[in-house]
C-alpha cells in the first residue's frame, strides 16, 4: 500500500496529467489503483470518465470530496483512510493553494512529488515551498520533477541552479518530462501516452519519459 501525493502550489504545471499517467501504469503492472481527486475542476475524473469508454484497458478508480465537503480536512481525512483500506495504491492530485488540504495531504503520503515547469514563477513557489517541508512534523519523502521542459535551454538551466539551493529539502527527480502533444491526446482518450496507439498519435519519447517518471516514483 502507497499514498503518493502529487501537489504543487502552481496551476497548469501538470499535476493531473502526471497523475493520470502514473496511475495508468501502476494499474498495467496490476496494482488496485485509486486517484483521489482534490483538484476542483475534477481533471483526473473526467479523464476517468472518458478512460470508461475502452473497457480493454486496466480499471483505475477515482474518487472526489462531494462539493459541499470541499476544503474539510475531516472529510479528506476520512474520505484518505477509506482508500487506503481499500486499494494498493492512492494518488492523490492536490493544489497548493488550499494550504491546509495541502498540508493533510503532505500528512499521510508516502511520497510526494511536486511538478514544475522551467519558469520564473514556478520557481518562486519554491522557498515557500521548502520551508513547509523544513518546518514539517515528518520527514518527507518529496522529490521535484520538471515537467514541459522543451524547447527552453536557458530557462531550464536557470531553473536548475535556483533549484541548487533547496536541493536538501527539495531534491530534483533526475528524469525530466519534455512538451509532448501526446499528453494532449492521452488525455482527451482517457489513456496514458504509454497506452496511445500510433493512430492516436503514440510517440516514444513521451511513452519512455512517463516510464522514467513511474520507475522513479515506484521504482518498479
Ligand atoms: N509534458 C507535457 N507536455 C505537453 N503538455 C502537457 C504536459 N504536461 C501537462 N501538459 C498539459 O498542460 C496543461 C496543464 O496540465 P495539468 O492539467 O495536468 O496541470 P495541473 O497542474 O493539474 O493544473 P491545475 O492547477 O489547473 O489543476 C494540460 O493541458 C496538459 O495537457
Ligand atoms: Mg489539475
Amino acid at each position: 500500500m502507497s499514498v503518493c501525493v502529487i501537489g504543487a502550489e502552481k496551476g497548469g504545471v501538470g499535476k493531473s496529467t502526471l497523475t493520470e499517467n502514473a496511475a495508468a501504469i501502476r494499474a498495467e503492472v496490476g496494482y488496485r489503483v485509486v486517484i483521489a481527486d482534490f483538484d476542483n475542476q475534477g481533471t483526473c475524473s473526467k479523464w476517468i470518465s472518458r478512460r470508461e469508454e475502452h473497457p480493454d484497458l486496466a480499471k483505475i478508480a477515482v474518487r472526489r470530496l462531494r462539493k459541499e465537503d470541499r476544503g474539510n480536512l475531516r472529510a479528506f481525512g476520512e474520505l484518505v483512510q477509506e482508500l487506503v483500506d481499500s486499494y494498493d495504491d492512492v494518488l492523490i492530485d492536490v493544489g497548493g493553494q488550499d494550504t491546509g488540504i495541502f498540508r493533510a495531504a503532505l500528512a499521510v503520503a508516502d511520497k510526494v512529488i511536486v511538478p514544475l515547469t522551467p519558469s520564473p514563477d514556478d520557481l518562486d513557489t519554491v522557498p515557500d515551498l521548502a520551508d513547509i517541508v523544513r518546518r514539517f512534523d515528518k520527514p518527507l519523502d518529496i522529490r521535484i520533477v520538471l515537467n514541459m521542459t522543451s524547447g527552453q535551454p536557458t530557462m531550464l538551466k536557470s531553473m536548475k541552479k535556483g533549484l541548487e539551493g533547496f536541493s536538501d529539502v527539495l531534491p530534483l527527480m533526475p528524469k525530466m518530462i519534455g512538451t509532448r502533444v501526446a499528453f494532449k491526446y492521452a488525455k482527451n482518450k482517457g489513456q496514458g501516452v504509454a497506452e496511445l496507439s500510433k493512430a492516436d498519435g503514440y510517440d516514444p519519447h513521451a511513452a519512455n519519459e512517463m516510464k522514467d517518471f513511474y520507475l522513479g516514483v515506484f521504482g518498479k
